[in-house]
């Protein structure tokens, strides 16, 4: 099975295991873990824990209620654009497994925002979240110890897009998600779509994340938007971003994407040329991502969200302590199941 049917199966699999009489009961028992000690208030959110679904995984936010059976403490839907589009032609993401890594080039397929918006406005994961968020343990005022799964909406712009209009098609998904979500991403950073990454230079940057936080800050309550950023960008590139988006008021950055670099990959079988472009996740990004976010807090008081090779919680612990606010996983996932949610929850836990 190619590893991109093997993830929607997957997904169907869990669908089905939460539509099963006392599945969704049985999954929550094995994998969420509920305890005070994990919430974090982050970006004036509060957080049942600090472990995160990356972009990507639910591109179309179809698997939110089943997701959240998994014990994450958020899930970040997208990356989502305008309009449909069906992405690069398969194969498109392969396995690396001696690495455990993952390189991908799916070029932002989904079904487009509209679709996505009305997902979430009919769906009940809300309801679902409450239910989830009661009896935390320790709970004397239930009220008070209610924590809701939060959603972040990932946006990015269509491949056909040139990028001098590409401010429109981020605030165009901007507007369409704002009551649907309770935070944003603004997708600069991914490798798949030609010339995406070109937005994070001074200028195009600037200009993008001036236009989206007028926007935000016209709404009553303006939402929290964090910039996420690839790994190959060099210390002046960083400072760079920094300033832009703190002179823009952004509330955090993710960090980070996929890296186009094939450094510090074991000899494969599958030779790596021959697969060709993409994004390489996993292991292999580990320390990039985690000395990204070190040189970061060192230089911000911006909630940073750290991304990138976390395979157990030692990896997160790691991520956490390099100075990141939040953490997610994806690749992670893939090799290691939903059981590494609750690891790493349960180190948290244990810490002090
Ligand atoms: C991704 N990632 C990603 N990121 C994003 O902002 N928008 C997206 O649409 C996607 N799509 C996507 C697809 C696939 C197949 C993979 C493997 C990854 C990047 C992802 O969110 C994350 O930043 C990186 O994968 C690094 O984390 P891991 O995978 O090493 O835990």
């Amino acid at each position: 099975m190619s590893p991109e049917t093997a993830h929607y199966w997957t997904m169907r699999g869990l669908r089905w295991a939460c539509a099963m009489p006392f599945g969704r009961r049985i999954l929550i028992k094995l994998f969420v873990l509920k305890n005070p000690k994990l919430e974090r208030n982050v970006l004036g959110l509060r957080f049942p824990n600090p472990v995160g679904l990356a972009a990507g995984f639910d591109k179309d936010g179809k698997y939110v209620n089943d997701l959240t059976a998994l014990g994450f403490g958020f899930i970040e839907i997208g990356t989502v654009t305008p309009r449909p589009q069906s992405g690069n032609p398969k194969p498109r993401l392969f396995r690396l497994p001696t690495n455990e890594a993952l390189i991908n080039r799916m070029g932002f397929n989904n079904e487009g925002v509209e679709a996505l918006a009305e997902r979430l406005r009919t769906s009940d994961f809300r309801h679902q979240i409450l239910d989830f968020g009661k009896n935390t343990e320790g709970s004397k005022n239930l009220k008070s110890n209610v924590s809701r799964l939060i959603i972040g909406g990932n946006i990015g712009k269509n491949k056909l897009t040139p990028n001098a209009d590409a401010a429109k098609d981020y605030e165009y998904c901007f507007e369409r998600l704002f009551d649907l979500v309770d935070y944003f991403v603004v997708n600069v950073s991914s490798p798949n779509t030609p010339d995406l990454r070109a937005l994070q230079e001074k200028e195009p940057l600037s200009n993008l994340l001036a236009g989206l936080q007028k926007l935000n800050q016209a709404k009553p309550k303006p939402k929290p938007i964090l910039l996420k950023i690839a790994p190959d960008l060099n210390t002046a590139q960083l400072d760079d971003i920094l300033e832009i988006v703190e002179s823009n008021h952004l509330s955090g950055i993710i960090a980070t994407n996929t890296t186009i670099s094939r450094e510090n990959l074991l000899p494969e079988f599958a030779n790596v040329e021959n697969i060709g472009a993409g994004g390489l996740s996993g292991k292999p990004l580990r320390d990039r991502s985690t000395d990204v976010i070190r040189y970061l807090r060192a230089r911000t008081h911006l909630v940073i969200v750290g991304v990138g090779g976390i395979h157990s919680a030692e990896d997160a612990l790691e991520k956490l302590a390099a100075g990141a606010d939040l953490i997610q996983i994806y690749t992670g996932l893939v090799y290691e199941g939903p059981s590494l949610i609750k690891k790493i929850n349960q180190a948290l836990v244990a810490l002090d």
